[in-house]
């Protein structure tokens, strides 16, 4: 029953998100904000290393793209035991902002790599509902990007953003 309710209020935000007109923003503040919510909530010890593009600017819908970091950033937190370190770091190429949010976590068995943007694929240790990264390559191929993650069980994860620049 809590995975239907999670499971409809997630897509009942995602249509609400996606109706949200899209702006020009820059992505450093949004990252910012959601890291330092995400280091409040978790009461861990986190190392965060930040690296981003100053000037970097995207057109997107802001709140849909502060979903995909709280979900991403949230997953990292998640993976690390009693402390680690999350670091985001940006590179902007080509007309292409490239983001990279990596975790020293305990990263993702071999076997469970291929399911993780499927939904209701749940592997960590509160077993939670399993669509926050189904949700979050929604709202990134809904912007024209792609998401990719890796991994090494044991060692940590890395999350592979990419988004259309829209600097001049
Ligand atoms: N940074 C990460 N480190 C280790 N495992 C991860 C990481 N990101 C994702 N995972 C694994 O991928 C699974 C799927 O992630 P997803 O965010 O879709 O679901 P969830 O976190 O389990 O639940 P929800 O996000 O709906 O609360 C997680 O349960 C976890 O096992
Ligand atoms: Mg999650």
């Amino acid at each position: 029953m809590d995975q239907i309710k999670e499971t409809l209020s997630a897509i009942q935000k995602f249509i609400h998100l996606k109706k949200e007109p899209r702006q020009k923003v820059k992505l450093t503040p949004i990252i910012d904000q959601v890291l330092e919510a995400e280091t409040k909530k978790h009461k861990k010890k986190m190392n965060i290393h930040t690296h981003l593009c100053k000037n970097s600017e995207i057109i997107v819908s802001p709140e849909s793209i502060k979903q995909v970091f709280e979900e991403i950033i949230n997953n990292a937190a998640e993976a690390i035991d009693t402390s680690g370190i999350i670091s985001v770091s940006s590179t902007n190429e080509n007309k292409c902002m490239t983001i990279y949010i990596n975790d020293t976590g305990r990263g993702i068995l071999p076997e469970h790599i291929s399911r993780v943007f499927e939904p209701y694929q749940s592997f960590n240790r509160k077993k939670s509902c399993g669509i926050g990264l189904f949700i979050a390559r929604k709202i990134i191929e809904d912007h024209s990007g792609t998401i990719k993650l890796e991994s090494t069980y044991g060692q940590g994860t890395s999350v592979i953003i990419t988004l259309p620049d829209a600097s001049e």
